[in-house]
């Protein structure tokens, strides 16, 4: 883009922020507007599913080699409960507990294999994620990685294996295991580097320990390394977040995660203080000015990038095959996994009675996805992702017109959310900063409803 353009590209954005910001502090009802509504992690959310008694796995053989696939681990032990995160996970250190999960792990492996067959399926990664993966011991690791090889027929040679981990759960000695299993993406959650905001995140680890880590893991020597890192943290301030940033910057990572703090029920910080939204809001923009001064290309409103990913291809229909409970497995059209809850004791006893299951696909969560569902997935998968929504692929996968399909988006255009360019619809820097807020707007009613009628475990 030319230097005229980008100009007024940027007054433009200015012009859009002001009126932006103005609704900051208008009252919506009881609240204050928030422009990080809900994290559209992945389409629909969980609380949608619904129970059922027995799914039929085996109906969805040839889905299941139809798209690439990822395999999952879900290992929901931590050091201890972080208090902003919901994430399926408990405080668990107890060695004997994890044993009995690895166990239930095999036989759930096993049950896949009894009713699928995963000869032809394309796997394409390998994913440890939690929770915190790196909480196992060596001999614990390796027993995942069996799993993965042997009993799913997993070529570590041939598939991108990346796994999450927490500065006081990673050491030399576990770093140089992964690399033997051929580990090429780490990713750690740093939070922040000031140590009164890890504090305030009731976060174990210190900040001088994330540091050791992440010397480990450059010279232990990953392909892909990410550090996460939390903004909106009470106490933290434009000139402490960009100290984080800096100090992330300095260990070069091929990705940096900024999540803005959400204050979630079921959390130990949930109300325990005001959240100054706009201030948030404006770290936003920091963050993104100072790693585009870095060379770093944002693919998405959290995730940034050493490299601009070199092809765009579309997201959304790829299969993953889940083990372990916390996590989803996707096969087509269909969603499902374990009961959901982000109460510690609903997590707990899910856990418990997973150690103890001998069925897999009984009694848990499911939802099967129809055209329109499908659609919007897609939707929303790629037009908050750096690449868009391309006109003619909606047209080809579907048949249909995408504005047809999504009126919506023309306010989309109106507002400035979105524009048209080289064949797509994509986000405006307007749009992106709004991902959470604007994203709800393409919930269909049926998820809607069924996510107001969730009630927790
Ligand atoms: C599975 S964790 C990463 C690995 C590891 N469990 C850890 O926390 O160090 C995923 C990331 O999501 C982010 N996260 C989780 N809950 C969040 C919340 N309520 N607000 C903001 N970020 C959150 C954190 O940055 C966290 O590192
Ligand atoms: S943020 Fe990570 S380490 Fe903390 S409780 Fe959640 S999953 Fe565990």
């Amino acid at each position: 883009m030319g230097a005229g353009a980008n100009c007024v590209l940027k007054r433009h954005l200015r012009r859009s922020l002001k009126a932006f910001e103005s609704r900051l502090c208008i009252q919506e009802g009881e609240s204050l507007f928030d422009p990080y509504k809900q994290y559209m992690y992945s389409y629909p959310h969980k609380t949608a599913y619904q129970h059922i008694q027995h799914l039929k796995l085996e109906q969805y053989q040839q889905e299941l080699t139809e798209s690439s696939t990822t395999l999952y681990f879900h290992i929901p032990f931590c050091e201890s409960k972080c208090g902003y995160c919901n994430l399926f996970s408990i405080p668990c250190k107890n060695s004997e507990k994890i044993n009995g999960y690895i166990e239930a792990v095999k036989r759930h492996a096993k049950h896949y294999r009894d009713v699928l067959s995963f000869e032809g399926v394309r796997f394409e990664s390998l994913i440890f994620g939690g929770g915190t993966p790196l909480i196992l011991s060596i001999d614990q690791l390796g027993e995942l990685f069996d799993i993965a090889e042997n009993s799913l027929g997993i070529d570590l040679e041939r598939v991108n294996t990346c796994i999450e981990t927490s500065p006081n759960q990673t050491s030399r000695e576990k770093l140089v295991f992964l690399r033997s299993k051929k580990v090429n993406r780490v990713s750690i959650g740093v939070q922040s580097f000031v140590q009164a905001e890890l504090d305030k995140l009731k976060r174990l680890h210190s900040a001088h320990r994330a540091k050791i880590a992440l010397e480990d893991i450059q010279n232990v020597g990953f392909d892909n390394v990410n550090i996460d890192l939390i903004y909106g943290v009470p106490s933290q301030t434009m000139e402490s977040l960009r100290y984080s940033l800096e100090t992330a910057l300095s260990y070069q990572p091929d990705e940096i995660f900024a999540y803005p703090l959400y204050q979630r029920p079921n959390t130990g910080i949930y109300k325990q203080f005001d959240t100054d939204k706009d201030l948030q809001y404006r770290m936003y923009f920091m963050i993104c000015d100072v790693l585009a001064g870095k060379g770093y290309f944002q693919t998405s409103m959290r995730r940034f990038v050493k490299d601009r990913p070199s092809k765009q291809s579309s997201c959304g229909f790829e299969n993953m095959i889940s083990l372990g409970c916390g996590g989803r497995s996707y096969i087509g059209n269909l969603h499902f996994c374990e009961r959901y809850t982000s109460r510690q004791v609903g997590c707990r006893d899910i856990i418990n009675a997973y150690i103890n299951r001998e069925t897999f696909f009984d009694g848990i969560s499911f939802y099967k996805l129809d055209m329109d569902e499908m659609e919007r997935r897609f939707t929303i998968k790629n037009l908050f992702y750096y690449s868009g929504v391309t006109f003619s692929e909606y047209k080809a996968v579907f048949g249909t017109d995408l504005y047809g399909d999504f009126p919506v988006l023309q306010k989309f255009l109106q507002e400035n959310w979105a524009m048209e360019n080289g064949g797509a619809i994509k986000l405006t820097p307007l749009g992106l900063s709004l991902s959470d807020y604007i994203g709800t707007m393409l919930i269909s009613d049926a998820v809607s409803r069924k996510m107001e009628c969730y009630r927790d475990a």
